[in-house]
């Protein structure tokens, strides 16, 4: 249950708070599914580079002697006995967007048989795909064409841990989540989080350099990640997995691979450092009148709370219809708002948080900022608060084909551009609010508010030009127009690879090419993403 907020509310409607509402958490911790509804893009897919060797028996030949049996799913086409059907999952995004046509999947178990597989494949010019836990959200796991899907699912061992320091050391395949139950035990928690955390890898997050719902509090993985063991596309083992917090000893390759999408080399070890558990956390959610009041709410958030806000997100209403109705949850606030707001508190001490918090929801409910407010008074009802944000995604993908922006705007019009897409498919009679038959369903947005990140969400019945043409590329020109970024956490991948340039120069697009060629001369690695 939820206990009302404690405060001196200036109207009777604003102190309604649901006070009996009962959740069922959803299955956010479990291994996601794919979005769900199979639905092909359209789109203009690179050519195959030629130039690529086609496999053969033989190649599998030689994996054979590599890696056991078991961990090598091939078809008939290249001399397996597997059903394509089974590589499908390694074929196919989240979104189900992105398809490509792999014949060979290798799950190698040690760094060893990563170099040695890189290296025959640079020899013979075989293109490869790294994967983790293909949660990508931009085409970047999946193979465009019959590139090799080398899936680190195998290598899943922690190799250290320090509970002085709180510096894990594991394997790249590792589960967020696991690692997180992991460091949970000893007192500690990963630095990140985000929905997919049940089937995303600490590699994947690290070659995504992902942001997630801890970044308000713990920053970048540029930060936290301490050292990385990478196997470059020739085989070679650069061994830089260091558990020193400070280390000046020249230039920092590591900060290249994070955030390089598997175009640079392949992961396969990382060291991080994990913070304290706060073992006092605070959850909120909000409903509040219009956007400005979401902006109002943060920075009177910062001001009051300080140190101890964690988390600041906010959804709006067409995200909070999807999420009720895929979910099984309750609103926990007495009717529907234009936007939700989730505050998190995490500290050292309980009243001090609690004090803090009190006084922040009693101002923004007498500033009318706020119109109705619901507290969580356990961790039970954290999670469910926590699950109706992190359930958006999902449910989303349950309504319709989603396409997804990812951007970085100043906060004061992050969310314009959610009314202005609306609009414009709206004149192309693509679109009508409420309207579910017609090609565009649901225009919505959501984010790391606190971060700048706004995630822009048009879900249609299926992925199609007329449609894509409305806001591609009209999206990326909006953000360079505002000097945002068009990939504040997600990546570039295949989705954005054409559009770089909206928000890298030339002169940074030729720099990030001269590193890939310097790193992979041959190009074997991740084909048609990034630069
Ligand atoms: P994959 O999807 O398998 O791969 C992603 C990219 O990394 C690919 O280019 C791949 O080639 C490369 N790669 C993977 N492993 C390695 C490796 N070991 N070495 C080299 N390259 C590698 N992202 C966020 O930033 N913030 C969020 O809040 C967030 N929430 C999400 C919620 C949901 C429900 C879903 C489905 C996705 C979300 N994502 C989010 C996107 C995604 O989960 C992250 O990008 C995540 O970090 C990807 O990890 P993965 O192991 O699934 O990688
Ligand atoms: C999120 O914040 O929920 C993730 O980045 C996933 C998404 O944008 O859909
Ligand atoms: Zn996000």
């Amino acid at each position: 249950m939820l206990a009302s907020i404690r405060v001196c509310h200036a109207t009777a409607r604003r102190n309604v708070i649901a006070s009996a509402t009962r959740y069922v958490v959803p299955r956010t911790r479990a291994v996601l599914p794919t979005a769900g509804l199979a639905c092909r893009l359209n789109y203009h897919r690179p050519a195959r580079n030629e130039a690529f060797k086609r496999l053969t028996k033989d190649d599998l030949g030689f994996f054979k002697t590599v890696v056991p049996s078991e961990t090598i799913l091939a078809t008939a086409e290249v001399g397996g006995t597997a059903d394509a059907v089974e590589l499908e999952g390694f074929n196919a995004d989240w979104l189900s967007k992105y398809h490509g046509n792999s014949q060979l999947v290798l799950r190698p178990k040690t760094t060893e048989q990563v170099s040695q597989i890189l290296k025959y494949c640079n020899t013979h010019n075989i293109a490869v795909v790294p994967q983790g836990g293909n949660t990508g959200l931009v085409g970047g796991s999946v193979p465009v064409h019959d590139e090799i899907v080398l899936s680190l699912r195998n290598m899943s061992k922690i190799r250290s841990y320090d509970e002085l320091s709180g510096i894990l050391v594991c394997d790249a395949g590792c589960v967020l989540e696991e690692l997180g139950n992991y460091v949970g035990e000893r007192g500690h928690i990963m630095p990140l989080d985000l929905g997919a955390k049940g089937s995303c890898h600490i590699g994947g997050n690290v070659a995504t350099n992902a942001g997630g719902i801890r970044f308000l509090r713990y920053g970048t993985l540029h930060g936290s990640v301490l050292g990385l063991e990478v196997v470059l596309s020739d085989g070679t083992i650069l061994d830089n997995l260091s558990t020193l917090r400070k280390d000046n000893t020249g230039y920092d390759l590591k900060q290249l691979f994070i955030g390089s999408e598997g175009t640079l080399g392949v992961i396969t070890g990382v060291s991080i450092a994990t913070p304290q558990r706060p073992s006092a956390v605070n959850v909120a959610v909000l409903g509040v009148p219009t956007y400005e009041c979401v902006q109002r709410a943060f920075k009177l958030a910062r001001k009051r709370c300080g140190e101890v806000l964690s988390a600041y997100e906010f959804w709006d209403a067409n995200c909070m219809g999807a999420v009720l109705k895929h979910h099984e949850l309750k609103n926990p606030l007495s009717s529907e708002f234009p936007f939700y707001v989730l505050i998190e508190t995490s500290g050292s001490n309980k009243e001090h948080d609690d004090e803090k918090l009190g006084a922040l929801l009693e101002e923004l409910m007498e500033e009318g900022i706020a119109e109705d407010g619901a507290l969580a008074q356990d961790d039970s009802q954290i999670a469910r608060m926590w699950s109706m944000r992190e359930g958006i995604p999902e449910s989303l993908g349950k309504t319709g084909a989603t396409y997804k922006y990812d951007v970085s705007i100043p906060i004061p019009v992050l969310y314009d551009i959610v009314g202005d897409i609306a609009q414009r498919l709206e004149n192309a009679s693509l679109y009508k609010p409420g309207d579910l038959t017609r090609p565009v369903k649901l225009v919505c947005g959501y984010g790391h508010i606190g971060d700048g990140n706004l995630h822009l969400n048009v879900v249609a019945q299926q992925f199609e030009d007329r449609v894509t043409q409305i806001f591609e590329p009209y999206v990326y020109e909006w953000v360079a127009s505002h000097r945002g970024s068009i990939s504040a956490e997600h990546g570039v991948g295949l989705m954005k690879r054409d559009y770089l340039r909206y928000s890298k120069s030339p002169e940074m697009i030729a720099y990030m090419k001269r590193i890939k060629d310097l790193f992979d001369p041959n190009h074997i690695l991740n084909p048609h993403k990034v630069v």
